[in-house]
This record gives C-alpha cells, structure tokens and sequence, in this order.
C-alpha cells in the first residue's frame, strides 16, 4: 500500500506514518500527542509562534499524567521526541497524512489546505478536523479529492475515544476504512457520518447548548442549575454551558454560524448571549472567562 513505510510496526499491518497536524490549538496538539504516542512521526506547526511554545507545555503535561497513571506505553521524553514543533509546513513534505486542525473558518481552511496540496505526495491522505464544514466543500482545495476525508476528534483528544469519520462526496471506501483502522490503532472508537453540516456529534450537541442558552435569557434557571440539571440528571460529565465554555465560545458560535447558515433552520440560530460574550472577548476557559470565571 503506498502509504506504509519500513521500520517498526504501530499500526497493524502497516509500519511507522509520517504525520504532519497543521494548527497547534487544543485540538491540533491533542492529535499529535495521540499520533506520537502510537509511534509515528509527528510534524506539528503553526503560524502563530505563541501557539506552538503553549503546545509543548500542554503536550508535556498531558504526557505527564497519562504517565503517572500508568496509561503511557513509553517515558514522556521519548513520546515527545517524536514531535517536532515548527513554524514551517515544509517540514511536513513527504509526510503520509496530514490533518488540517486550524479554526472553524472555511477561508482559512482553503489556504491551509492548499499549502498543504502543494507539498503533499499523491498517495498522502488529508483528513480535516473541522466539526462542522462540509467534507465536499472543503475537497476542493486539496489537489486529490479522493485522499481527503474527515477525521473528528474531540476535546481533550488524549482522554475522549471517540473520532467521527466524515465521508466527502468523492471519499472512497477504501480510505473511510483505511481512517477508521488509523482510528483504532490511535486506541479510539470511531463511528461513520455521513457529510451533512455538523456530522453526528455537533448536529445534536449544538442544538442542546443553544437550548441550554436560551433557557438562562429566559430567566428559566440559573447557569449553575441548567449545568447541574444535565450534570445529575442525565449524568453528563459537564452541564452544556460548561461544556460550551470548554470548546471555547469562539468555536462554539462558529459551529452554530455554520450550521444555521447551511440548514436555514432556527434551531441551529446562536443566541445573543453566546454572540456578545464572544464579542467581548469572553470565550470560555481560555480566556478565564465564558459563562463562567475560570
Ligand atoms: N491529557 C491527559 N489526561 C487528561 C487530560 C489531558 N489533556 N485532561 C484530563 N485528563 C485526565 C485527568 O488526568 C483525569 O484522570 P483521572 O480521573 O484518572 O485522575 C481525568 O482525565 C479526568 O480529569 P479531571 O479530574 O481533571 O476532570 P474531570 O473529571 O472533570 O474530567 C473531562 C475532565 C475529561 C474533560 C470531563 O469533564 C469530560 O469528559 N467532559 C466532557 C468533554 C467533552 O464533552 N468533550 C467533547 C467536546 S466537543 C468537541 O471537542 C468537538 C467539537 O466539535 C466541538
């Protein structure tokens, strides 16, 4: 297969894959660590110097408390020596996989996924972490749309199992099963959507925390009790506006933009609230403060 290499074996049957994560937010970072901790290469960049100095931080402590639990294979050191951090996409030239992890914004996505066309071999598969946009839309940036599919992960990567596997229009089989061995071998548990506009996950998520929203402008409840009524009562591990504040309240409102934009159904509509916290620069735990002070 065009994509296996020689050397030591990390996913069955095929042998180490050079992988390039492009944006090292929260999501960028997590894929990399769960790539470098299954032993693959990883190329980890990013534009923003900032970004890719608080990605060492945040890769060394997650790597320090899988270790201290006992759930890492290997010494943190060697897990991350396998990533290199870097302002350059160059880096990631002859790389096996590339996943796109920059923001919700499809123009941003479009010049991301260009350059990453522009250095990738033919065979290379390009997997997109957007939780929202189109597979299909986003496929006709890449050079092959037939190497290019969805790969979902949720927030904190290291910890959630779950990868949604998003088939574009022009997503061979071969590929979707091929992601999904990749996801397994990456120790998750992956399931298949079908490219509609918010997949499985955010179509039914989002429509919860706006309702979560709407409930607290209406003066229905408290924040703290609309958290706790999903918290005690559904047993969520996070009430929705908790929940919300730790996607970020930015990514949070550019979902719910995409959605809405794409059905025209106001179930998807942001609220106000969420509208102006993000334009106060309130954007949940990464800012110290969403709904809540952190
Ligand atoms: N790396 C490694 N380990 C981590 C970690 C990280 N980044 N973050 C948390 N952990 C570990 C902790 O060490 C802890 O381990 P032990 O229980 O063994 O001590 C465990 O996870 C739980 O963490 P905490 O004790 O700090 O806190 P918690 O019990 O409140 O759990 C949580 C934190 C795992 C985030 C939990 O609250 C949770 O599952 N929340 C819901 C998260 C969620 O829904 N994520 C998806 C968001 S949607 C998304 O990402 C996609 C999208 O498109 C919007």
């Amino acid at each position: 297969m065009p994509w296996r290499r020689r050397g030591a074996l990390s996913f069955p049957g095929d042998g180490i894959l050079k992988v390039t994560v492009v944006g090292a937010g929260t999501m960028g970072r997590g894929i990399a660590q769960v790539f470098a901790q299954v032993g693959n290469e990883v190329v980890l960049t990013d534009v923003y110097e900032k970004a890719l100095s608080l990605a060492r931080d945040s890769i060394n402590t997650s790597l320090s408390k899988l270790a201290k639990k006992g759930e890492l294979k290997e010494n943190p050191d060697t897990v991350m020596s396998r990533i290199k951090i870097t302002g350059k996409l160059e880096e990631g030239a002859d790389s096996d996989i590339y996943v796109e992890a920059v923001i919700e914004k499809v123009e941003t996505k479009r010049d991301v996924l260009q350059s990453i066309s522009g250095i990738a071999k033919p065979d290379s598969i390009i997997a997109t972490n957007t939780s929202s946009i189109s597979i299909t839309q986003l496929s006709a940036f890449v050079k092959f749309p037939e190497r290019f599919i969805g790969l979902h992960f949720f927030n904190p990567v290291p910890v959630m199992k779950l990868v949604e596997i998003v088939r574009g229009e022009r997503t061979p089989d071969s590929l979707v099963r091929k992601c999904f061995e990749i996801a397994k071998a990456l120790g998750k548990d992956p399931v298949i959507s079908q490219d509609f506009p918010g997949f499985i996950s955010n179509r039914v998520l989002m429509p919860l925390i706006r309702e979560a929203i709407l409930v607290l402008e209406e003066g229905i409840a408290t924040k703290n009790d609309i958290d706790k009524t999903l918290r005690l009562g559904m047993n969520h591990p996070m009430g929705p506006l908790e929940l919300a504040d730790f996607i970020g309240l930015d990514v949070t409102l550019d979902i719910m933009e995409v959605l809405y934009h794409e059905y025209g159904d106001p179930r998807f509509k942001p609220p106000i609230t969420l509208r102006n916290l993000v334009n106060s620069g309130k954007l949940g735990r990464k800012t110290s403060e969403g709904f809540y002070k952190y």
